[in-house]
């Protein structure tokens, strides 16, 4: 008996929450379209960013920090853990939980106050605060499928990630 044929329904709502970025160009023009669209919510999001190392995480924080008006350096909080950044618009905090090796940590370091502000919050290596971690808007998995290319998957949102992932990927 024969399978049967994929949806092209089905089909075209999983590939609608995938973007493919062939090069570091498409990632940044995704990254200035979810600057256009933070700024109307005033940056009150949680965006959550998974992916293996050299995946393009930090990347695209770079990138949409630039967007937004960050004139310095952005530095990877890989040992920082956090970063911040006060923008004339709203607040920023740029997270990396890699290096915990306890999702108490999170706990320990404090952080529990910059979740409960309003702002935006961008968080590579969620997984490692499980737990302590408020639900995110966004919860993003990149992928690289070759030098340049990579892959952004949306696999959970709120109402609010939907908007938002509607300005960045719609006509
Ligand atoms: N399309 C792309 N998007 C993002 N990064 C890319 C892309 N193509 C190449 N890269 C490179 O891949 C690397 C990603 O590293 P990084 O952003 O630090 O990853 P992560 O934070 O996920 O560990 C960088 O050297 C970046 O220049
Ligand atoms: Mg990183």
């Amino acid at each position: 008996m024969n399978p049967e044929p994929p949806s092209p329904v089905a089909d075209a709502l999983t590939t609608s929450h995938t973007v493919l970025w062939r090069s570091e160009a498409d990632t940044q023009a995704f990254a200035t379209r979810l600057a256009e669209a933070l700024r109307a919510v005033d940056g009150d999001a949680l965006i959550a960013l998974h992916g293996d190392l050299g995946a393009g995480k930090t990347t695209l924080v770079r990138h949409l920090l630039r967007a937004l008006g960050v004139s310095g350096r952005v530095k990877s909080p890989t040992y920082a853990v956090v970063e911040s950044y006060a923008l004339p618009a709203f607040a920023v905090w740029h997270l990396d939980f890699y290096r915990f090796d306890d999702p108490q940590e999170f706990e320990d370091a404090g952080l529990r106050d910059i979740f409960a502000s309003p702002g935006l919050k961008l968080v590579e290596w969620p997984d490692k605060a499980e737990g302590y971690l408020p639900a995110a808007d966004w919860q993003l998995y990149l992928s690289s499928t070759g030098d340049t290319s990579r892959t952004a998957a949306l696999q959970g949102h709120s109402a609010r990630g939907a908007q938002l992932w509607s300005a960045c990927t719609g006509p």
